[in-house]
């Protein structure tokens, strides 16, 4: 591997939210016109009707702590949305092979410790692999483990996708985690079958875990739904686990419900662990999610609404600032160098256009030598309605013009 193919490698994570930067660099700043707040992915969009009489006729459930596995009716909803969802090598076991979480985040986070619990040190330093750009949850249990954190960069020569062939046989041998992110947060690359194949096979060949973040899962902006990581698995899921949520999938980012589902030994050490520290979910959240995972309505007219506004994104921006539509999720990924990098663009968007942006450097983690794969970039979450969409993208095309 090249010394570029391992950007981001460095012992201590330290991981950092890049809101709580993004927060100190636009410190003491006003922004310039109404402010539009494009940072957070925060779906915007209506709270899907069926939840209030969800919660309504549950509401008993508040009275009484759940069981941190979750209930029947909610693993058995996820198993079988995972295998209508998906072309599965053999129907996932909710008994077994689900488990819920209070969204994806934690999970991601509490993944990582469990990795490591069930591995340890394997011939060496534990490691765990991220792409770069990667949400931060998987650099945090990097961190509190005390592993090496490898970021693998995701160029858009690459077409955001990291090099996982490049990874050298001794490193695999003591990575105890690949975390995948498909479709990519903030790039919205999505990964082909055979790259996840491949990932999975080596994975299993050193006994390390494959983590597949699949929050973004539902929001396909082409005409083809993105290929799971359980689908990739051949005939067992031993090694994977998937991470998805109905933050993205059904504009529930506040009710902070979703699962893990495939490895079967991985899922009952996850299970272990979040007993004695995680919070359960409670019942009456759970039951609204056997109600959003039995309904793909909403979910289409979200998708509608998505890829409304990434045609308006199309039509408003060209090809300025480099833009070309992902293939999923809800993010820009916006080539700021005209405007004097990452920094300065998301500075000058808020103080004279009043548009909040992340600096994609924040995102990302600079290589020994300083690259650092989000630099140049701002990350623009479109995660309004049409209006309020269409006025912020108005701005940012003709900024700076
Ligand atoms: C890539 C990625 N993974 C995971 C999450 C966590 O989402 P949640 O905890 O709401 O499921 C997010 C949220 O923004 C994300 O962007």
């Amino acid at each position: 591997m090249t010394a570029s193919g391992l950007a981001g490698r460095q012992s201590h994570a330290n991981v950092r939210s890049p809101f709580v930067r993004l927060t100190e660099l636009l410190a003491g700043l006003e922004p310039g016109k109404p402010l539009i707040n494009l940072s957070v992915g925060e779906p915007r969009h209506p709270v899907p009707s069926f939840v209030a009489p969800v919660i309504a006729s549950n509401i008993a459930g508040f009275g009484k702590y759940p069981m941190l596995r979750g209930t029947d009716r909610f693993r058995s909803a996820a198993a079988n949305w995972l295998g209508r969802r998906y072309r599965l090598p053999r129907a996932i076991d909710p008994s077994k092979e689900v488990l819920v979480l209070n969204g994806s985040r934690e999970g991601l986070f509490l993944a990582g410790i469990t990795a490591k619990r069930m591995l340890g040190e394997r011939g060496g330093k534990p490691a765990i692999i991220v792409p770069n750009p990667f949400y931060p949850a998987y650099g945090a249990g990097a961190e509190v483990t005390g592993c090496e954190l490898v970021a693998l960069p995701a160029w858009r020569e690459n077409h955001f996708i990291p090099d996982y062939d490049a990874v050298p046989d001794a490193l695999f041998g003591r990575t105890i985690a690949v975390y995948l992110c498909s479709p990519a947060n903030p790039q919205g690359s999505v990964l082909p079958r055979e790259t996840l194949e491949r990932v999975i096979a080596r994975a299993r060949k050193h006994g390390a875990f494959v983590f597949a973040d699949e929050c973004y899962s539902e929001i396909w902006l082409g005409d083809k739904k993105p290929v799971g990581a359980l689908e990739a698995c051949g005939s067992n899921y031993d090694n994977v686990v998937v991470f998805n949520s109905l933050s993205k999938r059904s504009n529930l980012p506040g009710i902070r419900c979703g699962f893990a589902a495939g490895d079967e030994k991985f899922i009952s050490a996850f299970s272990e662990l979040r007993n004695v520290s995680a919070p359960q979910v409670p019942e009456p959240l759970q039951e609204v999610a056997v109600a959003a995972y039995s309904d793909e309505h909403h979910v289409e007219a979200t998708r509608r609404l998505y890829r409304e506004k990434f045609d308006l994104a199309d039509n408003l921006l060209g090809k300025r600032f480099n833009h070309r539509r992902p293939e999923g999720g809800f993010f820009l990924w916006l080539d700021v160098t005209e405007l004097g990098g990452d920094e300065a663009a998301a500075k000058s968007l808020f103080k004279d256009a009043g548009l909040r942006v992340v600096p994609g450097s924040y995102l990302a983690r600079a290589d020994k030598d300083g690259k650092n794969p989000g630099a140049g970039y701002i990350r623009v979450a479109l995660v309004d309605d049409i209006k309020t969409t269409e006025e912020a993208l108005t701005r940012l095309a003709s900024f700076g013009k």
